[in-house]
């Protein structure tokens, strides 16, 4: 059972997380027609008074384009305004998820995403690690990324979670930790929540943002974070069989972090990664506020002044 924050924001102001509840004819609980955000938040190694979020910009930017991309209007502001006031109330002393989620909350039958009510809401939970740091199995899934041209991919709409869980299930029903989607045109795309990274010959390589990719925040963070370690990066398409041969493959997320890929099928990859170690090392310094080079990626916020 998982351990929630005990207040969630609904409705404008953070209710106890039990007074947070919606009616069964919740137009966007019938269509998946929502998008969520997903972000860690950790308390200061160094200060229990204050609150280590990563890229909470981006964060907020990406949540706001989802909004968008299903017709309506949440702004950056309002989002981490309200991520603030919601910490500040719950006051979290270990690592928490905060899931905010914007949906369509008018009741009624009619699929559609115009003349419609919707509202925004937070909640959180405890969170440790949600792969093994030590590094999964992954299942080839047999079912297949979706496409662009029929669902806006680049927001995080809960609808498409579909295809994730039927291949999270397939993967660990066949006795794998996790399932890696190809894309419509049979090119490597992304695990069921997470970005996917290989290594081949000194490269970092990932599927680009033309291959239905989620436009992962900890992704773009490797890549940046990479380029500036020296290590030379590459977006491209990438070949099923690739993976079996690369020298390090690994899965990138907010819940993931950076897991590396022990095994692909049958196959049993490389031991030593150590480009992956090298930037999970650094990923992880940088979101325990451990980096100056990096703070302007971390927003502290104050629990108390
Ligand atoms: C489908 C999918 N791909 C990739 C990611 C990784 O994105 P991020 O690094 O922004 O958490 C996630 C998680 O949010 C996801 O749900």
């Amino acid at each position: 059972m998982h351990q929630f924050l005990p207040y969630a924001w609904f409705g404008g102001k953070c209710v106890p997380f039990a007074e947070a509840t919606i009616s069964v004819a919740t137009h966007a609980l019938h269509y998946g027609t929502g998008a969520f955000g997903g972000m860690r938040a950790l308390p200061n190694p160094a200060d229990p008074h204050e609150i280590l979020l990563f890229r909470a910009d981006r964060h907020a930017r990406r949540l706001s384009q989802s909004a968008k991309l299903l017709l309506t209007e949440l702004g950056e502001e309002t989002i981490l305004s309200a991520i603030t006031t919601f910490l500040r109330t719950n006051k979290p002393n270990c690592p928490v998820y905060l899931r905010p989620f914007v949906y369509t909350s008018d009741l009624g039958i009619a699929p559609r995403l115009h003349n419609i009510e919707t509202d925004f809401l937070i909640y959180g939970l405890e969170l440790g690690d949600y792969l093994s740091p030590e590094g999964v199995s992954c299942r080839i899934s047999s079912w297949c990324r979706q496409e662009d041209r029929s669902l806006p991919l680049r927001g995080k709409i809960s609808g498409a979670y579909i295809t994730s869980s039927l291949a999270k299930t397939e993967a660990v029903k066949s006795g794998f930790d996790e399932a890696l989607l190809l894309n419509s045109r049979g090119k490597v795309s992304e695990a069921s929540g997470m970005n996917l990274f290989m290594v081949r010959d000194g490269v970092l390589i990932t599927p680009g943002v033309d291959q239905d990719i989620l436009e992962g925040i900890t992704r773009a963070s490797v890549l940046e974070l990479a380029k500036a370690m020296g290590i030379p990066t590459l977006e491209r398409p990438v070949d099923k069989t690739e993976l079996f041969i690369a020298d390090e493959v690994f899965l990138s997320g907010t819940a993931a972090k950076v897991t590396p890929v022990r095994r692909i099928e049958t196959t049993d990859l490389a031991t030593k990664r150590p480009i992956m170690d090298a930037i999970r090392e650094r990923l992880t310094a940088i979101t325990e506020g451990r980096d100056p080079a990096y703070d302007h990626w971390v927003t502290r916020v104050r629990l108390q002044d």
